[in-house]
């Protein structure tokens, strides 16, 4: 029985959830965090996808019971840690329709957190599993290569200004 799952840093009591309840449905219907999106339901359009300790999963294929008493991030959760990614979204217009954008950023906060200078191929197969319907992947991957260079550069200034 699932009792306790921390979720955007907040411990969340999940006792009274069926097990195998999807994760999404429960940070959507439960938590009212609607920027987790329901794509496919099948593990396969990334639409979904939520970060279980710092890792991108789909939250579609997750039950409770398996996420019991480890720590979930959804896009609310990153709004502290992913300015310069949203900033760049924005000003690049990435998203067209928008629906897949909330995978897409979380994932590549997840990116950027593990690897700061990210390749193309590296960007490829860190979102391989992110499906755009409108096609947006140049400007993803775009955005991804500038959020990576600006945190380069905020970083080396703060280097610097210390
Ligand atoms: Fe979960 Fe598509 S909705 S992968």
């Amino acid at each position: 029985m699932a009792n306790h799952i921390t979720i955007n840093g907040v411990d969340v009591d999940v006792s009274g959830h069926p097990d195998q309840m999807p994760l999404l449905w429960f940070v959507r219907d439960h938590l009212d965090l609607t920027g987790t999106k329901f794509g496919c339901g099948r593990g396969l359009c990334g639409a979904c996808t939520v970060l279980l300790d710092g890792v991108p999963i789909r939250s579609c294929q997750t039950t409770l019971a398996s996420v019991q008493g480890r720590a979930i991030t959804t896009i609310e959760g990153l709004v502290d840690k992913n300015e310069i990614v949203r900033e760049v979204w924005v000003e690049q217009n990435v998203a067209q329709c928008g629906y897949c954008q909330a995978g897409q950023i979380v994932a590549a906060t997840a990116l950027l957190e593990s690897n700061e200078n990210p390749s193309d191929s590296d960007i490829d197969a860190a979102l391989i599993g992110n499906i755009c319907r409108c096609g947006a992947y140049s400007r993803i991957k775009t955005a991804i290569s500038t959020a990576a260079q600006r945190m380069k550069d905020a970083n080396t200034t703060v280097t610097e200004g210390a």
